[in-house]
């Protein structure tokens, strides 16, 4: 059924495919800039992936201005100031991120402090704040799970109140997002598996949140098919750059789903399970998401049925049959992900302690994403699927 109005945007330009790191600085030049500022973190220079993106400047009137990268897991407006304030003083003309969603999100965040000429991250916290175009902005995944290179959304760590803070603007679009699996198949299998399973959920929250649509549901359902098909195999076999590729395409698709339909109580909970425990973001979301699904059996029931033939899932009997069997497929694709990679499936596996239970809970309600999810989150029912994934 159509919604009686919705809006959707994807702004950005896509280069995917084996080479495509080879056009960034044709791209910069299209986009009118030479000195880049690349964000990124110490995993990711490690693995030899700055090394990478330099050699693609070879040759060309581009140069890179500076390199940050001390970028920590969830960074905060300490990091995101130090980022701006590298990018005036090296009088640089443009970000390229270089990395996963951590990176990327700082590097949007120090965007917003550039243009809008202010160190007050907090200023622009919540929806539509922001009132200046980015700065140009170049996104280069490492991770195939946030899709933050094709979303209007920044996720920021307020280690104050130990709670993560969303920056959402149709003015946060990155102008590029360049997938190229030679900057993913140094990914360690854990985190292979971990963000994967972040994509999944992206897709799955987008096909039954409250603002989906019809242009949601294909990007959503598109992504569901190829993390199905790609998952287990790039967490088995690192080198494989197709299905490296595929699952960059996943999460990128699933990126611009969940941007316009928005998520639910899995990335509610998701979120204040990272704020209060620290658990990465695609760890808690793979625990949570079948237990988040079965929450909206009787809402969203139907939609979450029809997801089922795209999981090699059972297609036969009732609607709610067929939304469990949805349930089961997701279930064991992540016990095949734990046996390959150690990922956990519990929340006390992640290292989450009894005594958090419920703060997670108390944190979770006042998290945004909870707002868009079929079934209503009391702090009970949030409460309850906590105690389900611990
Ligand atoms: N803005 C959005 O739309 C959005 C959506 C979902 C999640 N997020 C945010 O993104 C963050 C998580 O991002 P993430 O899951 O991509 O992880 P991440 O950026 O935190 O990276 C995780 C680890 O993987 C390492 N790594 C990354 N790529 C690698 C590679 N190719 N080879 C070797 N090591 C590599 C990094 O060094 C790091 O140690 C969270 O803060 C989350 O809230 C944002
Ligand atoms: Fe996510």
């Amino acid at each position: 059924m159509l919604p009686e109005y919705y809006e959707f945007l994807c702004p950005v330009k896509i280069l995917s495919g084996l080479k495509a790191l080879s056009n960034l600085t044709f791209e910069m030049e299209l986009l009118g800039v030479k000195k880049a500022l690349i964000v990124t973190d110490k995993g990711v220079s490690d693995a030899g992936l700055i090394k990478t993106v330099k050699k693609a400047f070879g040759g060309s009137k581009c140069e890179i201005g500076a390199i940050y990268d001390k970028t920590p897991p969830d960074s905060g407006t300490d990091i995101v100031n130090e980022v701006a304030k590298l990018f005036l003083d090296k009088k640089c003309d443009c970000f390229i991120a270089v990395g996963g969603g951590s990176s990327i999100d700082t590097a949007k965040c120090a965007n917003m402090i550039v243009v809008e000429g202010t160190n007050d991250l907090m200023k622009f916290q919540g929806v539509e704040r922001l009132t200046k175009p980015l700065k140009p902005f170049v996104v280069i995944p490492t991770t195939a799970g946030t899709g933050s290179e094709v979303t209007s959304a920044a996720v920021i760590y307020d280690r104050k109140n130990k709670t993560k803070l969303a920056f959402a603007s149709g003015l946060l679009f990155p102008d590029i997002a360049i997938l190229d699996p030679k900057m993913t198949v140094t990914m360690p299998p854990k985190i292979t598996a971990a963000t994967g399973m972040d994509a999944l959920t992206h897709a799955v929250e987008a096909y039954y949140c409250l603002q989906k649509n019809p242009v949601s549901d294909a990007y959503a359902i598109a992504a569901i098919r190829l993390v199905f098909d790609s998952l287990l195999d790039s967490t088995l076999k690192p080198k494989d750059e197709k299905k490296r590729l595929a699952m960059l395409n996943a999460s990128l698709l699933a990126g611009i789903a969940f941007s316009n339909s928005l998520v639910g109580v899995v990335h509610g909970i998701a979120h204040a399970t990272g704020g209060v425990a620290r658990v990465p973001h695609g760890i808690a979301n793979s625990i949570l998401l079948p237990f988040g699904m079965e929450n909206n059996y009787d809402k969203a029931g139907d939609l979450i049925a029809e997801l089922a033939p795209f999981m090699g899932a059972t297609t036969t009997g009732s609607k709610l049959d067929q939304a469990k069997s949805a349930v089961a497929a997701v279930r064991e694709l992540a016990n095949e992900l734990k046996a390959a990679s150690g990922l956990p499936t519990k929340l006390s596996e992640a290292g989450v302690k009894k005594d958090q239970l419920e703060e997670i809970a108390k944190t979770a309600i006042n998290d945004g994403s909870c707002t868009m999810n079929p079934e209503d989150i009391t702090y009970e029912v949030a409460l309850d699927i906590i105690k389900q994934a611990f």
